[in-house]
Order: C-alpha cells, then sequence, then structure tokens
C-alpha cells in the first residue's frame, strides 16, 4: 500500500513539472515576448499586479479588463490558458 502511494506521488509530480514546462513552451509559441518584456510595448511581467483570475481575463479578452487595451486575445484551451497565466505569475520573482 505504501509503494502503491509513493508511484502516484511520482506520476503526479511529473503532470504538475510537465505542466509548468508547457506554459514556457506556450509562451514562447503564442510570441508573448515579442510584446512583453523589459523596455517592450506590453511592459515587463515583473511589475504586473494582476492576479491570476485577472491575468486570464487578460489572455481571453484584454478589453474586459482595460477598455483601451491593444492587445489581441489569445486563442488556447482553458488548460493552455490556465499554464500560461500560472508561468506569467512565475516571471514575478
Ligand atoms: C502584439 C503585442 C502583444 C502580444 C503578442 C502579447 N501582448 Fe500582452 N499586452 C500587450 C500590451 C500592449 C499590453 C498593455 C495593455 C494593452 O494595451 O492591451 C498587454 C498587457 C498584458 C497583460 C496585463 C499586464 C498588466 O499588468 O496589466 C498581461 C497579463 C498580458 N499582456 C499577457 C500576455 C501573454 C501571456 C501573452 C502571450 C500569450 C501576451 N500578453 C501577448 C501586447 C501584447
Amino acid at each position: 500500500m505504501k509503494k502503491m502511494f509513493a508511484v502516484t506521488a511520482v506520476v503526479l509530480f511529473a503532470a504538475s513539472s510537465a505542466l509548468a514546462a508547457d506554459g514556457a513552451a506556450l509562451f514562447k509559441s503564442k510570441m508573448c515576448g515579442a510584446c512583453h518584456g523589459p523596455g517592450k510595448k506590453g511592459g515587463d511581467f515583473k511589475t504586473c499586479k494582476l492576479d491570476k483570475a485577472a491575468i486570464l481575463k487578460v489572455l481571453k479578452d484584454p478589453k474586459s479588463v482595460n477598455p483601451k487595451a491593444t492587445m489581441m486575445a489569445i486563442k488556447g484551451s482553458d488548460e493552455e490558458l490556465n499554464a500560461i497565466a500560472d508561468y506569467v505569475l512565475t516571471l514575478r520573482k
């Protein structure tokens, strides 16, 4: 029984680190870095104060958060957008 628990823990750990890696890969493949970073027009995420829910809103519909937003909505599944939002939060540290 103990062994089964250990195996489950390893599988869960592997699954969660795969998700984090996904966020970074999606961030690259969706070209966020073209507009976001130090000195770029979209700003650096180090100074972003939004919480995860607000970041998700920006990704789905930037104008819902800021009516003057020029950023386009990001296409992707809920899982993908979730992974991207988690990744954006890691860029603050
Ligand atoms: C074409 C340029 C462009 C691309 C590509 C882009 N953004 Fe943006 N983003 C902006 C601009 C400009 C803003 C500032 C508000 C506005 O004008 O929309 C912004 C704002 C944001 C904000 C709100 C920041 C804050 O603190 O208010 C988040 C979060 C964000 N972008 C995430 C992303 C992510 C994640 C990606 C990639 C999936 C991405 N953006 C791709 C231009 C872009």
